[in-house]
């Protein structure tokens, strides 16, 4: 699997941020916010599982085929271009970054991330990307806990399920799906958060040591200076860095 330059100038240090929580904890937009401002690339682990889910229906796999579905992931016919603003996904060479959002890899997705064999596959190629790249946020449901027990950061985003259930159907509205009810969209997070904790597999954990912000009441805006407050605290970003990051220009 290839990855993108990281765009990060001369820098050489190395730090790993990790983002995990629930679905609709404002996870992704937290990420990419502050990979942004902090001008290092961010790892969305989440299109990993979505571009293999994809590559799965289109070779028109056994979902539950362990043995197949691992042959897939080791085989790796994807590719992750990691920049700060955004990750672009390719499949056998053609740009699927859209089409890993839609409701048919949505849907079938958590068959594949139940799958040992395929999380062995992608954990190991995070933490590859993450030697390659020196510095990055990365955010998934196990970042902290599996991937980067011993990241630099290790941040836990929560919200209440009505407020994850209400920025998740902005979400899918703003993306064209005009035929999803907010009822749906709650229903739907509560059974993801159970599968999410209760398989056997990386279940979503709080990791230890890991900063929890409780994003229900919070704009993304403050999320993101939460973060870089406690990056700075730890002597991980420069002064400027944090006073970059708190400059309007940024928002
Ligand atoms: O964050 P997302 O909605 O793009 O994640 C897609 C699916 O992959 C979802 O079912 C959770 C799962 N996932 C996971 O199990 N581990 C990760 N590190 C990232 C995502």
């Amino acid at each position: 699997m290839a990855v993108g330059d990281a765009g990060s100038g001369a820098r050489t240090a190395k730090m790993i941020v990790t983002i995990d929580g629930p679905a609709g904890s404002g996870k992704s937009t937290a990420a990419r916010k502050l990979a942004a401002r902090l001008h290092i690339p961010y790892l969305d682990t989440g299109a990993m599982y979505r571009v293999v889910t994809l590559a799965a229906l289109e070779d028109g796999l056994d979902l539950g085929d362990e043995s197949a579905l691992y042959a897939l992931a080791v085989g790796a016919p994807f590719e992750l271009d990691c920049r700060p603003t955004h990750v672009r996904v390719t499949l056998r060479g053609q740009d699927v970054t859209e089409e890993i959002r839609s409701m048919r890899v949505n849907d079938s997705t958590p068959y594949i991330a139940a799958s040992p064999g395929v999380r062995q596959v992608l954990v190991d190629k995070q933490r590859d990307i993450a030697r390659r790249l020196g510095r990055l946020v990365t955010e998934g449901r196990d970042q902290g806990s599996v991937a980067f027990p011993e990241a630099d950061m290790k941040f836990f985003l929560t919200a209440s399920l009505e407020k994850r259930a209400e920025r998740r159907y902005h979400e899918l509205l703003a993306e064209g799906n005009e035929d999803v009810t907010l009822a749906g969209v709650l229903d739907n997070l509560r059974r993801r958060d159970l599968t999410d904790a209760a398989r056997s597999v990386a279940p979503l954990v709080e990791p230890a040591g890991a900063v929890r912000i409780d994003t229900t009441h919070l704009s993304i805006q403050q999320v993101v200076e939460q973060m870089i407050g406690h990056l700075r605290c730890a002597g991980l970003i420069s002064a400027a860095e944090a006073a970059d990051a708190s400059s309007p220009a940024h928002a």
